[in-house]
């Protein structure tokens, strides 16, 4: 699955599912402009990143910008570099998400919940805004959007959480509708992933979790990783306006 000669931008790229999207991406042959809010998470990605490799095939450049992913001044950056470093803008994956403390919806506080939606929505349209603005509408491209298999329920304290995710499904079915034919929009919902923001669910309890999940184990940001590439690539050139669930089989699992 070559992408040689693309350029992606990667929201959220410095670490977790993020970073494995750029490496895959990068083992491809494309190009990653990877972002995060923490400069120095940044930097040590990208040297972690043109560090890596030795598969003998051509790997593409990556390089790192920081803001946040809810601020439409800095997704604007991050397309304009992408185009400067790059030369295109073919594809956008909206990774980055904010996942706030727990609190119900009926008395959480509000300023949760519009910075919630600044991130988990505003930011990833923004983003995709920019990109058609200044190369998809010409030459095409691709999305990809990380919601969570959350959304199909009702976790607990995770009301701002899984409404912005649900609103960014819904978004990412507006915008495959929009695009098309020259831009595919697709999401990928990731089941339980062994990274940080899920850390405080998955540590206490990861034996039980796993055993409860079809696959035996929880996932790994690897695993997300590989559905985002493909729905990127051409191999996926008739898809569009799809969730792809990506959890273990967690949905299927017996009732326990
Ligand atoms: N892990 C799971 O079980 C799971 C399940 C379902 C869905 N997801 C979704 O998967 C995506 C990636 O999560 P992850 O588990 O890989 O998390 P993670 O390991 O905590 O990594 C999050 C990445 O996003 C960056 N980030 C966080 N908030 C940001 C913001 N406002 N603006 C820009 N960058 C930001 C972080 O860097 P900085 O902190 O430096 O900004 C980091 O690079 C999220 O959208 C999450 O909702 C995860």
């Amino acid at each position: 699955m070559r992408l040689d000669g693309r350029a992606a931008i990667v929201t959220g790229g410095s670490r977790g599912i993020g970073f494995a999207v750029a490496q895959g991406l990068l083992a491809s042959g494309a190009d990653v402009l990877l972002t995060a809010r923490d400069g120095i998470g940044v930097e040590e990605a990208v040297e972690r990143l043109r560090a890596g490799g030795g598969s003998g095939e051509r790997r593409g450049r990556v390089e790192g910008r920081t803001g946040s992913a809810g601020d439409p001044d800095a997704t604007d950056r991050w397309v304009r570099s992408c185009l400067e470093l790059f030369g295109s803008v073919d594809f956008v994956v909206n990774n980055a998400g904010a996942n706030q403390p727990l609190a119900p919806a009926v008395n959480g506080d509000p300023a949760v919940w519009l910075d919630t939606f600044a991130v988990n929505v505003h930011g990833p349209l923004a983003l995709v805004r920019a990109a058609w603005q200044v190369w998809m509408r010409e030459h095409g491209g691709a999305v990809v959007n990380v919601v969570t298999e959350g959304v199909h329920g009702a976790g607990p304290g995770l009301a701002a959480y899984e409404t912005s995710k649900a609103a960014l499904l819904q978004l990412t079915r507006h915008l495959a509708a929009e695009l098309a034919p020259g831009v595919r929009v697709n999401s990928v919902s990731p089941g339980l992933v062994r990274t940080e923001l899920a850390r405080h669910y998955w540590e206490p309890a990861e034996r039980q979790l796993a055993s409860a999940t079809p696959m035996r184990r929880l996932g790994e940001p690897e695993d997300i990783a590989a559905a985002v590439v493909w729905l990127l690539s051409p191999a996926a050139a008739w898809v569009t306006g799809t969730d792809l669930l990506v959890d273990g089989g967690r949905r299927v699992a017996p009732r326990r």
